[in-house]
């Protein structure tokens, strides 16, 4: 992949992140979304590729544009794909909260998992926990092990979890092993990257998210060499199905990193509303102020862009 692509890519996650933080704090989670999808459904065509959304907004017949399957770019360069979410956080950027982000990961064809729309259960750590953690074993374990890598004690480690009830006996788990816990309401993509960040000051994400969103987190991780596990949780017979049809042969399979993300990889990611790892736009009179990074795994080179966007000449917005 040519490695100018990168920087071609942070430029449709930063037109998206505009797009959605304009309307941060509406209470209005579908038009903040459909702002991004637009956004970065526009930029995409002028990025020099061949492209498939793997990762989308769904389905052909439920999301008529970024759906599963949809051909992207400007129709030359390389074949690649791609797992994107135009506005991951949405109801963070209605409430105006925390950590929203608009996201891309890109490969090469075959490299990324095509993950169905269901939930994952997950662990995230950031490089000096890889190869250390096992899904398979307990959060006190896991935690054990993390701390002796990171050569602290259990105590200085903070695991982020989202708070949602199905994480009850995950919450008590964490806290019996005598961890620090951050607790969020969204974003399991920015947790999972905010490990790898030693200034967010988290250590290790565990609990159930998107599937989807699972495969971009390890995209991410791969490129700043971290370390990502996943299990597919189907909630009913349905999604087992929907899984089977995508390619999954055993459902309770524990997918490493690499299974979810091979290859070289390229990720890109937008602040649209102030987070752990990146900020969020700000308004000016004369434009707006993004956040990005963008990283590749063949070079390992990760790159925070802080780009200034004049809207005189640049009329769309
Ligand atoms: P959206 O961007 O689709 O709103 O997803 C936000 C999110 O918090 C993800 O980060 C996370 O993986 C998933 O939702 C968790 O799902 P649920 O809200 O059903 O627990």
């Amino acid at each position: 992949m040519n490695r100018n692509l990168a920087l071609e890519f942070v430029r449709v996650t930063e037109m998206a992140a505009i797009a959605s933080a304009r309307l941060m704090g509406r209470g209005d989670e579908k038009a903040a979304d459909q702002a991004a999808v637009d956004a970065m459904r526009t930029m995409l065509d002028s990025v020099d590729c061949h492209a498939t959304v793997v990762i989308g907004e769904g389905e052909r017949d439920e999301a008529p544009m970024l759906y599963i399957g949809e051909k992207v770019g400007a129709g030359n360069g390389p074949e690649l794909e791609i797992a994107l979410d135009p506005l991951e956080g949405t109801t963070v950027c209605a409430t105006g909260g925390y950590n929203s982000i608009s996201v891309m990961a890109i490969a090469e064809k075959g490299c990324l998992l095509h993950a169905p729309d269901t939930y994952m259960e997950k662990i995230a750590v950031g490089p000096e926990g890889k190869g250390v953690i096992d899904i398979n074993e307990s959060p006190a374990e896991n935690l054990k092990r993390l701390a002796e890598a990171k050569k602290c004690r259990v105590q200085d480690l903070t695991a982020v979890v989202l708070d949602r009830p199905r994480h009850e006996k995950l919450i008590s788990d964490i806290r019996n092993a005598g961890a620090r816990i951050q607790l969020i309401g969204d974003g399991d993509v920015s947790a999972a990257i905010a490990c790898a960040e030693p200034e967010s000051g988290i250590d290790i994400l565990f609990g159930i998210g998107g599937a989807p969103e699972g495969v971009i987190a390890a995209a991410a991780l791969r490129c700043v060499g971290g370390d990502f596990q996943g299990r597919l949780k189907p909630r009913n017979e349905e999604e087992v199905k929907r899984a089977h049809a995508m390619g999954v042969t055993d459902i309770n399979k524990v997918f490493q990193i690499e299974e979810l993300a091979s290859g070289h990889v390229m990720f890109c990611a937008t602040g649209v509303t102030s987070g752990s790892f990146l900020k969020g736009v700000q308004f000016k009179s004369w434009g707006a102020i993004t956040h990005s990074i963008v990283m590749r795994s063949q070079s390992g080179t990760i790159r925070k862009i802080t780009a200034e966007h004049h809207f005189d000449t640049k009329p769309r917005y």
